[in-house]
């Protein structure tokens, strides 16, 4: 899919969901949470690209603790809204976390199956302690049982973009989280 034209691209913004101010105060909270939990341990944040990017950049910012980051590239949307139901690791973390208190960043928790994956592949290298905080959880949605040491938003079980999050890769670039129109 390919977008041409501006009008086209707009349309596909249904309503705003949750606005940058909101935004800006989860990532207070979520920057808190990190900073009370750790106390000049050594910690990796770890985002699940691409749609934690953004996420990552703010919430690194909220951090006042000493860290490190890392990326890994976790895969359950090839293209479109509909989960393939399959989990790829197409790129792996440099870091060695059993170094680490590890903080994993995602940016929403669907079916469960993305951080239940990833979850279980990261504890079989044994980190320190690991967490997991997401901006966004659609519990409704939820096929396997995994639930985040944080939720900043809970939200209904709607498609949505902006602040990283994508439909067919597009919308990353939205300052804002949005439904997704049809
Ligand atoms: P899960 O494995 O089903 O929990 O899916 C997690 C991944 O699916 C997320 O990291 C997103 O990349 C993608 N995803 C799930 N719901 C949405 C959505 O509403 N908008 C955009 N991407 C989504
Ligand atoms: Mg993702």
């Amino acid at each position: 899919m390919k977008f041409t034209t501006q009008e086209d691209f707009d349309a596909k913004i249904k309503s705003v969901l949750i606005t940058e101010e909101e935004i800006k105060n989860a990532i207070g909270r979520a920057g808190e949470y990190i900073n009370n939990l750790y106390d000049g341990r050594p910690i990796l944040i770890v985002s699940i690209l691409k749609g934690a990017f953004v996420f990552m950049a703010d919430v690194l910012r909220a951090v006042t603790v000493p860290c490190e980051i890392d990326f890994m590239v976790a895969k359950s949307y090839y293209s479109g809204t509909v989960s393939s139901g399959m989990v790829q690791i197409t790129m792996d973390l440099t870091h060695d976390v059993g170094d680490y208190h590890v903080v994993i960043l995602e940016d929403i928790v669907d079916t469960g199956r993305t951080l239940h994956d990833v979850v279980g592949l990261l504890k079989e290298r044994h980190p320190l302690s690991l967490h997991v905080i997401t901006l966004l959880d659609k519990p409704e949605r939820r096929v396997v049982d995994y639930t985040p040491d944080l939720s900043l938003f809970v939200i209904p079980d709607r498609f949505v973009i902006g602040y990283g999050l994508d439909y067919g890769e597009y919308f990353r670039n939205l300052p804002y989280i949005a439904e997704c129109e049809g």
